[in-house]
């Protein structure tokens, strides 16, 4: 297995199919990082040769030796307050004030099997298939503990961590920051991606050299945001999709969280990843212990791709859960871009009619349903069915809409309360506001004080209700503000700081329940579309809404920026109408169908409004969808184009075993006379192919090497769909 230890070093080394992690204890207790990469098969601690660098500090056992810094060295979690003035791990307050802590090294324990972070989100798998290291690591001076846990998967080429913080003094100590990744990496040029955005533009790839001191990407919104997304990657200059050197790690939480990449004065780069310390404090009472969230690391040494397909694989099989996890979603049709709040029970039964017709799964009912909720102003919270609108409840809704041969799906915005509604007006300290102060409205709303119990019991309540009043199949989980004015009224002056931590717990007990007692219902996440796509919530949501921006050229890019960390089943999209909501801008309906298909298909449109022709498309899109979605979402996904760049978007979704291959995408604007394009694909290269509709064979070496040649392109975001099959399989 991939945890090996030598006790009398005091070296520790985890392998994985593809790469290599290692540190050690040196003789003062203190852990250096000494590698992640390719496996190298030897002790890598022979690069640690450093010269005595001014004004850098030592600890004090290091006595005359002074390039034996704690400032320069490679360190396993960099410990605050001491002598290195790099991005520490860790900082805390003792009770006398002071904030240095010194971590040595205790002692360490291999488990078999993965393990679990006390009502966190976090990796999971069968005992067989994974091991945990724990190193122990303890103050100098006080009695505060560090454990970090290793979590190893080795088959994907993944390590998860994660650092539980003790205090075993007698005395209580102030948590100010608790990271669950430290990198460093000691050598070699970095550049750093990370994925910024905005509302309806999520996701964004960026690039960019490092610049000496630090740069971060966080958020401090509540959520893990649309603004920047809880991932990174640090990669060769020349790293491509296919070549090249690429760390990459993600968080598995979806509140505040922080990334920080320091370039440090000898050109050695530390990533750190966590909580955002800008909204965390946590009191640590005597023997009481903090968990910090998971961080998930993968290396490649083979480009994004192979990056990629390790993050896929391992949010797709362990972290997301439940029936629907590896199951075939439902193609569903929602009412929102249809209505938005302009239905009542005919209107929607007349859309779900001419959805059943078209081969629809399921109607999912959108925002509007219940209280008083005619706008965004008012009703949220009110988790009961406006009759007006729906007169006879949702029961008799849904038996029409299962007669005519669907599931039913309903929208919930649980965490959200509007100041005109029953329940603020019953409860108006549920919501997150400071007491003598006016609080900040986001679409009108306030947000729930989640951290508390009465909160969670009333959702429960609510949602279990609902959920037993009627068949419902699937929830839409939405959350559309972000979160300022902490202040809880069940908590001290002192534990203020822990509340958007709290909140965050909170959150994923309430999903914890509803999942465990409804697991026949399937969530979609959701924040305003792509607001909070994290693996945290993709633990108790298979799929999350991937934007509010329903214009596939658009959502293209949106897409793009997505697949890079996270896996296409993961991925809610529907084909709209034209011209688009969001950006007025019209493509063809194929071409919405292609980009559509590139996540869990749906609809979001009155299906009854569309032309013949665009009708009569339906039901194939449909069946084409049904019949590649095994290919979509179990196979390889390959971005053959950037389309944040170019004129075209290109992706392919590959077999395991490169006997199929699909490749989907549109060219933006077409040229007169232009030349066809010939596109590189990724194909097994000592194969022969097929490509539907084309007479040729052609070997997989000719396609991935010349490319293939697209079809000649008409119009702006002209589509495109290219099916080959190995021949002689
Ligand atoms: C934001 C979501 O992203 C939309 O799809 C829709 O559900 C609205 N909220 C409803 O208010």
């Amino acid at each position: 297995m991939g945890i090996k230890v030598n006790e009398k070093e005091r070296f520790f080394s985890i392998t994985t199919r593809n790469t290599e992690y290692q540190f050690k204890a040196d003789k003062f207790g203190v852990l250096k990082h000494l590698w992640y990469g390719e496996k190298t098969d030897r002790d890598m601690e022979y690069l640690l040769d450093y010269p005595d660098v001014g004004f850098s500090g030592q600890i004090y056992e290091t006595g005359d030796d002074r390039t034996d810094s704690i400032d320069t060295m490679p360190l396993e979690y960099p410990c605050g307050g001491i002598g290195d003035f790099r991005i520490p791990a860790i900082k805390v307050t003792h009770a006398d004030g002071s904030t240095a802590l010194d971590l040595r090294y205790k002692g360490y324990c291999v488990k078999n099997g993965k393990y679990n972070i006390p009502g966190l989100p976090a990796v999971y798998a069968e005992e067989a298939k994974a091991q945990t290291l724990e190193i122990t690591l303890c103050d100098t001076s006080s009695d505060t503990e560090v454990i970090l846990r290793y979590g190893v998967l080795e088959e994907l080429d993944i390590i998860t961590r994660s650092a539980e913080i003790r205090n075993n003094s007698n005395s209580p100590i102030f948590l100010k920051e608790a990271a669950s990744l430290s990198l460093d990496i000691p050598f070699g040029d970095w550049e750093w991606i990370h994925f910024q955005g905005r509302h309806t533009k999520e996701r964004v790839p960026e690039r960019a050299p490092l610049i000496h001191g630090i740069q971060e990407s966080s958020s401090s919104r509540g959520m893990s945001s649309h603004h920047q997304n809880p991932s990174f990657i640090l990669c060769s200059p020349d790293c491509t999709e296919q070549t090249g050197k690429c760390y990459g790690a993600f968080f598995v939480y979806s509140g505040s969280f922080q990334i920080q990449i320091e370039l440090d004065q000898l050109n050695q780069t530390r990533a750190v990843m966590g909580l955002n310390s800008k909204l965390f404090g946590w009191k640590l009472n005597s023997g009481e212990s903090f968990h910090t969230p998971e961080a998930v690391m993968t290396y490649s040494a083979g480009g994004f791709s192979k990056l990629s397909h390790n993050f896929h694989k391992v949010i797709r099989e362990n972290i997301c859960r439940g029936k629907y996890q590896l199951a075939e979603r439902p193609v569903l049709l929602n009412n929102w871009e249809a209505t938005y709040f302009g239905f009542d029970a005919e209107k929607i039964i007349k859309i779900a009619e001419d959805a059943a017709a078209l081969g629809v799964d399921m109607l999912v009912l959108d925002d509007g349903w219940f209280g008083k909720r005619d706008s965004d102003t008012s009703g949220l919270g009110d988790w009961f069915v406006n009759e007006k609108k729906l007169p006879g409840g949702l029961g008799s809704l849904v038996e029409k809409v299962k007669a005519l041969g669907m599931k039913f799906g309903l929208w919930f915005e649980p965490e959200m309360v509007s100041e005109d509604s029953e329940l603020y007006r019953a409860h108006p300290d549920w919501a997150i506001k400071i007491p003598n102060r006016k609080p900040t409205r986001g679409r009108y709303q306030l947000v729930l004080d989640m951290s508390r119990k009465d909160v969670r019991d009333y959702l429960y309540d609510s949602i279990a209700a609902i959920l037993k009043s009627a068949d419902i199949s699937y929830i839409k989980w939405d959350a559309n503000r972000s979160i300022c004015d902490w202040y809880s009224g069940e908590l001290s002056a002192e534990n203020q700081c822990e509340l958007p931590h709290r909140y965050m717990l909170g959150l994923y007990e309430l999903l914890e329940r509803l999942t465990a007692y409804f697991p026949d219902v399937m969530i979609e996440g959701c924040s305003g579309g792509g607001g909070r796509f994290d693996a945290g919530m993709l633990y108790y949501c298979p799929q999350i809404w991937c934007s509010d921006d329903t214009d596939a050229f658009e959502r293209a890019k949106i897409q793009y920026g997505t697949s890079f960390i996270y896996p296409i089943s993961a991925v809610g999209s529907h084909v709209s109408v034209v011209p688009n909501h969001q950006t007025g801008c019209i493509t063809p309906f194929e071409t919405r169908a292609v980009t559509t298909m590139a996540g869990s298909f749906g609809y979001e449109l009155d299906l009854g409004a569309l032309s013949d022709e665009e009708k009569n498309a339906v039901p194939e899109q449909i069946k084409r969808f049904k019949k590649y979605a095994p290919l979509i979402h179990n196979g390889k996904y390959y971005r053959l184009s950037d389309p944040t760049t170019g004129n075209i978007a290109l992706w392919e979704y590959a077999s395991e075993d490169m006997s199929e291959v699909l490749i989907h995408g549109m060219v933006f604007r077409t040229e007169p006379n232009m030349k066809r394009i010939a596109i590189k694909a990724v194909l097994s290269p000592d194969s022969q192919y097929k490509i539907e509709g084309d007479l040729g064979i052609y070997t997989g070496a000719a396609l991935m090497n010349g490319g293939i040649l697209l079809p000649k392109t008409w119009g702006d975001y002209c589509p495109i769909e290219i099916h080959l099959i190995k021949q002689g399989v």
